[in-house]
């Protein structure tokens, strides 16, 4: 296998990327960075300090001097503010409901991205998203977008919740993912979409396991 292989994963939500993306790095050996959870901090921290979320001026002024730093731990990253872990914070009720419009706007995908990059520096590295093999690391080895139907993959994000004990119907989360896919592929900065040069693979019918093999063997 190649040493220092940087693999972009792409998709929708729900779609698995972080489930892949952490057992894909596991099994090779590299950290992995699911970038969504820097979307989501800087979202709590908005709302936290009381800033709109649809002041685009302010969140890129935030995004430009918050100091979130992305801390290794156990091969995954979590990030903090001051020595603050936000990770309990990055899946409330209202983190889901104003993400897509945070991750819009173009100074704070800038600031973002530039940290992103910064992470991989030209290692091996495992990194999930939107736009990983379209901005972040056009030049990745390996560009990976999973996509699943709009049932299957609300299902899932609906087992988790579940799982996680979070009270939702399935009836919610398929409503709030059908809104968060519209506003991620249709923004005007860094859509949803797949690189050219991605492989497209359809995970309905898969585990994560066998999506896991199917990208060792193009990594191969
Ligand atoms: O993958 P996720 O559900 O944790 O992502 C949360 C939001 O962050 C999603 O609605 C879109 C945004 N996002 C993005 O715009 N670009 C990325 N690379 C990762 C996430």
């Amino acid at each position: 296998m190649l040493k220092g292989t940087v693999v972009a994963i792409d998709g929708p939500s729900g779609v698995g990327k972080s489930t892949v993306g952490r057992l894909l790095a596991k099994s090779l050996g590299y950290p992995f960075l699911d970038t969504g959870i820097m979307y989501r901090a800087l979202t709590w921290l908005a709302l936290e300090k009381g800033v709109s979320p649809e002041d685009e001026e302010a969140l890129s002024r935030l995004a430009q001097e918050v100091p979130l730093e992305l801390r290794p731990t156990d091969g995954d990253y979590h990030t903090t503010v001051d020595d603050r872990n936000l990770t309990p914070f990055l899946r409330h009720p209202v983190v889901e409901r104003w993400v897509s419009h945070v991750s819009r706007v173009a100074g704070v995908r800038e600031a973002l991205v530039r940290q992103q990059q910064k992470v991989a520096g030209g290692e091996g590295i495992v990194m999930a998203g939107r736009d990983i093999g379209t901005v972040v690391l056009p030049h990745a080895h390996l560009k990976i977008f999973l996509t699943a139907t709009p049932q299957e993959r609300a299902q899932r994000r609906y087992r988790e919740l579940v799982s996680r004990e979070t009270p939702v119907s399935y009836e919610q989360v398929a409503e709030d993912m059908k809104r968060r896919d519209d506003i991620d592929s249709r923004r005007a900065v860094s859509p949803l979409k797949p690189a050219p040069d991605a492989h497209v693979l359809d995970t309905d019918d898969l585990s994560p396991e066998a999506v896991v093999e199917q990208i060792k063997a193009l990594i191969k």
